[in-house]
Order: structure tokens, then sequence, then C-alpha cells
């Protein structure tokens, strides 16, 4: 007997892949805030990264020897602090020797696990544009602003195009507004302006022609803005979905109301290498959550 109907054969169910999840914690500046609570709180908390903006300390080698104990896997850049204000670059040099491949400044290092493209920005930056300090200079020769942002485009496209790609910079790149409040606005002197990297903000429209900018992670501009001006606007994406944080929450070792001890980490969620969620955290130093700002969250399709 003839099918009333013809019916379209069900193709078989196929399993979709498990998503890739990857946590990213990020430690703004340091100065000099880093110690064995923080090694046994990342141990705690385990995230599948770690990354370190720069402006360790003042030119000491202490906090350098520590990261060399830390199994998680880490990228670091160093900031205009971490000279010392040592004109020969002495001081920097020995923290470069201590931190080995770990530094990417002016480099990729990729995270194998969790699976991390990261690009180091120009080593030393205190933004404003564009200048190289002279312990930079010792340490580095001079460098031009097109080379520098030559140097992190060609880091970039180095990477293995199937790793999420995160730049990780002391200063954030110019371009995100003039204002005190803005991401890398001058809120300590008047007038305000933008104080980000020109290189930077040249290096990631070169980058963005070719492969995407997912994430730009940086310090230096602190959270808590001078003269009274209240808090800083930590994160802001482009047109091209690239988002921005700046992880300067200095001081980051903190005392709450009931007087626990506190520890700031930024944070970032990627699922299937894209941010999925960013965030500043406060941990108590025995790995418990205390305090979370979100900051921005991917809009997730649904699924019905
Ligand atoms: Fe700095």
């Amino acid at each position: 007997m003839a099918e009333p109907f013809s019916v379209a054969p069900v193709p078989a169910a196929v399993p979709a892949p498990a998503d890739v999840l990857v946590s990213i914690a990020i430690a703004g500046d340091l100065h000099d805030q880093w110690d064995g609570s923080d090694h046994s709180l990342i141990d705690l908390i385990r995230p599948d990264a770690l990354l370190l903006v720069g402006d360790l300390s003042d030119g000491s080698s202490r906090i350098p020897s520590l990261l060399r104990r830390l199994e998680t896997p880490l990228a670091c850049v160093l900031g205009n602090h971490d000279t010392g204000r040592d004109a020969s670059g002495g001081k920097l040099a020995r923290q470069l020797d201590l931190l080995g491949d770990r530094h990417c400044g002016w480099g990729l290092r990729e995270l194998r696990p969790p699976g991390l493209a990261i690009v180091g920005a120009r080593p030393g930056s205190a933004g404003g544009g564009y200048h190289q300090s002279p312990a930079v200079r010792a340490v580095y020769g001079p460098v031009s602003l097109h080379e520098s942002a030559d140097r992190i485009t060609r880091a970039a496209l180095a990477a293995d195009p199937t790793l999420p790609l995160v730049l990780l910079a002391h200063c954030g790149p110019s371009g995100l507004g003039s204002g005190p409040a803005d991401p890398c606005g001058r809120d300590w002197k008047k007038p305000a302006c933008d104080w980000g990297d020109l290189d930077l903000a040249l290096a990631i429209r070169q980058i963005g022609r070719q492969r995407p900018v997912p994430l730009v992670v940086f310090g230096h501009m602190h959270h808590q803005l001078r003269r009274h001006q209240g808090e800083r606007l930590s994160w802001c994406q482009d047109r091209a979905g690239t988002l921005y944080l700046n992880t300067a929450c200095v001081p980051r070792h903190g005392v709450d109301s009931e007087g626990r001890r506190l520890r700031h980490l930024s944070w970032v969620c990627l699922r299937n290498g894209r941010p999925e969620r960013l965030s500043h955290r406060w941990y108590g130093c025995d790995g418990q959550l205390l305090y979370e700002q979100m900051l921005w969250q991917a809009v997730v399709p649904s699924r019905c």
C-alpha cells in the first residue's frame, strides 16, 4: 500500500560539540601588593590563566621571583613603575630575566592549556600617546611609534588563528574617550584628556583588518579618580566588537566592613573563544567570592 504522503528521512541526531569555557583572572597594577596569600588564592580558585598588566612594584625583583613558582599558565607585561626610576635599565632587565617567557611585551605568548594567544603591547608604557622612558630605551633600544605598532601587529598575526587573541598592555589604547572617568582618561591634571597609547590603537586597527580582536586588557589608569572625581569607567566596547577592560583596582588588597581580607581580580569568561562575561571580583583569602561587580555580559541567543 502506498504511503499517504512522503516523509523525508530524519537525519540522525549529531551531538553538539561541548562548549569550551576558559576563565581568565587579571591582576591589575599590583604596586607591591602580591604575596603568598595571592598565590594560595590562585591555587584555590584555579583560573585557567592569569594575566598581569604591570606596575608590579617600583623595580623590585620580589614579585617576578614569586611568579616563577606559580603553576597557573600566566603572561605579564611590565609597566612604567617597573623601571624603578633606574635610567640604566638595570632593574627592568633584572625583572625581565626573572620573568623569562612569562613576559610578552612586544611579543606573543601562547598558553596551552588553556588555549589562548596573548600578545603583549609596549613594555614600560606610561601612557600619554607615545613616549619611551630612558630605562626602556636602554633595554630595548629606540623604537618608533610605528615600529612599536608593527611589532604588536606582527606578534598577533603570528598567533595560531584558532586561538582567541587577547592583547595585554600596561596602558590602554587611545580612542576610548577624553573625559577624566573614561577608561584611559587623564584625571590627575586639568584639562582631562585621552591618555591612551597611540601605538596600541594603531596596532588594534592593523590587526583588525586580518583577524578579530575580542579583548584588550590593561591597567595604569587607576579606578579611583583623583581629586574626588569618583570612579573610572573600567570597560567599553568599540564598533568592531572589541572589549576593553581596565583592571587597575588600586589598592588591590583591602578589608571589608566585617574585617575580612579582600583580594581584587578582574575576571573574564570566554565561551568557545568569545568573551561571555567581564567582572571585577573581590575574593576572601579562603577562596570565597565575596563581591562581584558585573560589567558586561554577552546576549546569549535563545536555544528554542
Ligand atoms: Fe603605570
